[in-house]
């Protein structure tokens, strides 16, 4: 397992979000991180880069316990993220938002010029300052910004919300592709037949705990379990 996440208990202030929060991701696999908003799954996101720290419970990443090292650590670890707000510098140019995101890991580095192999229009982008683009545009420099990180990992929070639908498939085929190259992606999503239709393996989280976890396909082809668990 390329990251294991143990019984992790995390909390805002006094207020718990997550209770013995327990997942795993292998080399190159997908795992759809679902659940209903305010189940956690941003708060697992959190926990995983050191952002909010879990007071209980172990996060392993690529061989090395990481439950408490400091989020730029992390990152050099190969843990990159895709957040939920897409942030960016607004007024630095794409370029620039693009070179600062660049960093030596463990894993494959990517260059600028294999972004554009994946998102073509972020080329012509490259001047304009990222206050001015649009929500989609925004979003291929985020996952830019991802890759441009070296991952062994990446955690994408809620990658489709509010996006053209052909926005929405260029972002699966980048989780596709990354998988391809035995690079593993965490995908949180409200959306449960979006994540699933890339994930190899699924978490739902309701409250702050685990309520199922298994094979996506399962998840996918039993109506039953899929409306008791998510109501879709
Ligand atoms: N910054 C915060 N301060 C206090 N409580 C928070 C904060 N962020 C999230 N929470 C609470 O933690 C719980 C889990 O939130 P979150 O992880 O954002 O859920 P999700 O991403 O699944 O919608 C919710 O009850 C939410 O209200
Ligand atoms: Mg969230």
């Amino acid at each position: 397992m390329i990251l294991e996440v143990q019984g992790i208990d995390t909390f805002y202030g006094e207020t718990q979000a997550l209770y013995g929060v327990s997942l795993s991701v292998a080399k190159g696999e997908v795992l759809a991180l679902l659940g209903a908003n305010g189940a956690g799954k941003t708060t697992t996101i959190r926990s995983i880069l050191g952002l909010t720290r879990p007071r209980r419970g172990t996060i392993r990443f690529n061989a090395a316990d990481i439950t408490r090292a400091p989020t730029h650590e992390i990152a050099r670890a190969g843990i990159c993220w895709v957040p939920d707000d897409r942030r960016l510098c607004p007024t630095l140019t794409v370029a620039k938002n693009l070179r600062i995101a660049i960093k030596k890991t463990p894993f494959r580095a990517w260059t600028i010029n294999e972004t554009f192999s994946i998102f073509s229009p972020l080329e012509y982008l490259m001047h304009r300052e990222a206050e001015n683009l649009s929500g989609g545009e925004m979003q291929m420099v985020s996952i830019a910004r991802a890759l441009l990180g070296s991952p062994g990992l990446v955690l994408f929070d809620e990658p489709s919300q509010g996006l053209a639908p052909k926005i929405v498939s260029d972002v699966l085929a980048t989780v596709r592709r990354l998988k391809q190259e035995g690079i593993a992606s965490v995908v949180v999503e409200q959306n449960a037949e979006i994540a699933l239709s890339v994930a190899d393996r699924a978490v739902v989280l309701d409250r702050g705990t685990v309520a199922w976890s298994g094979d996506a396909t399962t998840l996918r082809d039993d109506d039953t379990l899929r409306q008791r668990l998510l109501g879709v």
